[in-house]
């Protein structure tokens, strides 16, 4: 019997009859993927040494595991991967045909497609979401996300009348921990649909579905050079940053470094997008259908441990349903199952890191002090591995850091309003404008809280949806320019008035 089943076992007997209807591990099998003992840096079309001979241990935050040896690029590395890209785009790839683009776009998306498992097997393993969302969420977009930038390829003139479309050059592209592989799929796929080649580093924890799709890459028989993933933390991303043979830099992370990272590039002529964090308000009216609601705020905040630059992470409840919702809320909790990420049952995953579990645990520790009043599910966590427990805070004052700052776990803030104009003044009293979330019977009602919401993505009657096809991407310091659509690809493209 495995140390699990061995645990059921055990718990089954002690009390039958609670323990009857607990679930049976349902483990994705781990062996799906081949994890080297450690990587170089893939440059030019292959795997390289890194010059800076540095490297450093990538783990399984659910274990504490070391997972595999991983390269810290440095600035002579970086300045390596910048020229294989120059040196590629100058030669076959800006020339080649828009339609011959396009076919290695579908080849990418297609060999996405086939290897999807090992590619939620490994996404799971080393970021700690649940299997059931890399697999369902994660890799499928990610694929999807190619299949759409492969369509406009040879049809940039149609996106961009008369208005003389061409690529930039080399791209810099910077990405986040908590959508490792679709973030590498929402920055590669449009810059090399418009006839850019890229230089990409992946977030120091989350490094091997980037170092996998290099594979992607070479079995899809991509020119060499077009696609360089150069591994290590934000001294890497600064070098790329900072290198005068970048003509882009698109960034997604924290608002701070965010911020550096425009100070850095003022006046440098580089061009520029930004995604960053976000405070959302998810909007409940007392027309809303009720259920629903409770599931988009489940979903909202407590999708991807709430690592989501986009989490519905203030929740704002009408009053004359607030009790019914917070009741609703607090029973739909509790069968939240928190635990294993390759579990096909498991909920909510692993936080990422210690550094963000810490960050965590300081900001809900701030909500307990200033106030408001904490309740989580009865959960029996693992014993080594970063976790939290899915929390909400009810009597929450605005001014809580709670209410303030973007916390980028699985905690919900929940505020009330009375009418229409008091939930939008409170909803945007926020630095961020990202997303926001609006609950009602009434079409009108969400027409026009849309316009007077300042966030980038508004959902209505739903949560945390994606698509390809819809531009996604922030107001005020949740950073410019968009993502995804033909408004994506905008950010790839030099024309003749911009
Ligand atoms: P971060 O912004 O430091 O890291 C994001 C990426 O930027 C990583 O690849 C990192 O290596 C790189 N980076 C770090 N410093 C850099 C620099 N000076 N120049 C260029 N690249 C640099 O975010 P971190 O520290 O992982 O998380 C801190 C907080 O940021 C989170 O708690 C969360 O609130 C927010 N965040 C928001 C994300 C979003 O999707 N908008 C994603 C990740 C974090
Ligand atoms: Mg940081």
């Amino acid at each position: 019997m495995t140390e699990r089943k061995q645990d059921v076992a055990r718990r089954a007997e002690k009390s039958p009859l609670t323990t009857a209807w607990d679930y049976a591990p349902a483990p994705e099998a781990r062996d799906i993927v081949h994890i080297q003992e450690r990587y170089g840096l893939f440059i030019g079309g292959k795997f390289v040494e890194p010059l800076s001979g540095e490297r450093y241990t990538t783990i399984d935050p659910a274990r504490e595991e070391p997972l595999s040896e991983v390269a810290q690029a440095n600035k002579a590395d970086v300045n390596r991967a910048v020229k294989a890209a120059r040196g590629a785009f100058d030669g076959p790839w800006s020339k080649l045909r828009p339609s011959e683009r396009a076919k290695y776009l579908f080849r990418i998306a297609r060999i996405l497609q086939e290897r999807s498992r090992e590619f939620a097997v490994l996404e799971s393993l080393n970021g700690g979401k649940p299997i059931r969302e890399s697999r369902d969420v994660d890799v499928p977009l990610a694929a999807a996300h190619f299949f759409y930038y492969a369509g406009w390829a040879d049809k940039l003139e149609y996106a961009f009348p008369n208005r003389r479309p061409r690529p930039i050059g080399v791209a810099g592209q910077i990405i986040p921990w908590n959508f490792p592989l679709l973030m590498l799929a929402w920055k590669i796929a449009p810059a090399l649909a418009a006839g850019n080649t890229v230089v990409l580093k992946p977030a120091e924890t989350t490094p091997l579905t980037a170092l996998l799709f290099c594979d992607v890459v070479r079995q899809a028989e991509l020119p060499p050079g077009v696609v360089n993933i150069v591994t290590g933390d934000g001294r890497t991303g600064a070098e790329i940053v900072a290198h005068p043979g970048v003509d882009k830099i698109a960034f997604t992370g924290s608002t701070e470094v965010g911020k550096a990272i425009q100070r850095t590039l003022a006046g440098t002529g580089k061009r520029l997008t930004l995604e960053l964090g976000g405070k959302a308000a998810n909007i409940i009216f007392d027309d809303a259908p009720l259920d629903q609601a409770v599931e988009g705020i489940i979903n909202g905040i407590y999708f991807n441990q709430g690592h989501v630059c986009c989490a519905g992470s203030r929740l704002f409840v009408q009053e004359s349903i607030y009790e019914a919702t917070i009741a609703k809320l607090k029973r739909r909790m509790r069968t939240l199952r928190v635990g294993d990420p390759l579990d096909k049952n498991t909920d909510v995953g692993a936080i990422n890191s210690k550094a963000q579990l810490e960050k965590i645990v300081s900001l809900v520790r701030s909500g307990v002090e200033e106030g408001a009043e904490l309740y989580q599910p009865p959960c029996k966590l693992p014993e080594r591995g970063y976790w939290f427990v899915p929390t909400v805070f009810t009597n929450v004052a605005q001014s809580y850091r709670i209410a303030q700052e973007e916390i980028f776990g699985p905690v919900l803030s929940v505020l009330t309003f009375r009418t229409p104009d008091e939930a939008i003044e409170k909803a945007n009293n926020t630095p961020y404008g990202l997303s926001a979330g609006v609950w009602t019977e009434k079409g009108s009602r969400i027409l026009a809280m849309a316009q007077r919401l300042r966030a980038g993505v508004i959902w209505a009657n739903t949560y945390n949806r994606f698509d390809p096809a819809s531009p996604f991407g922030g107001y005020k310091e949740s950073g410019f320019g968009r993502e995804g659509g033909r408004h994506g690809l905008e950010a790839y493209v030099a024309m003749d008035d911009a």
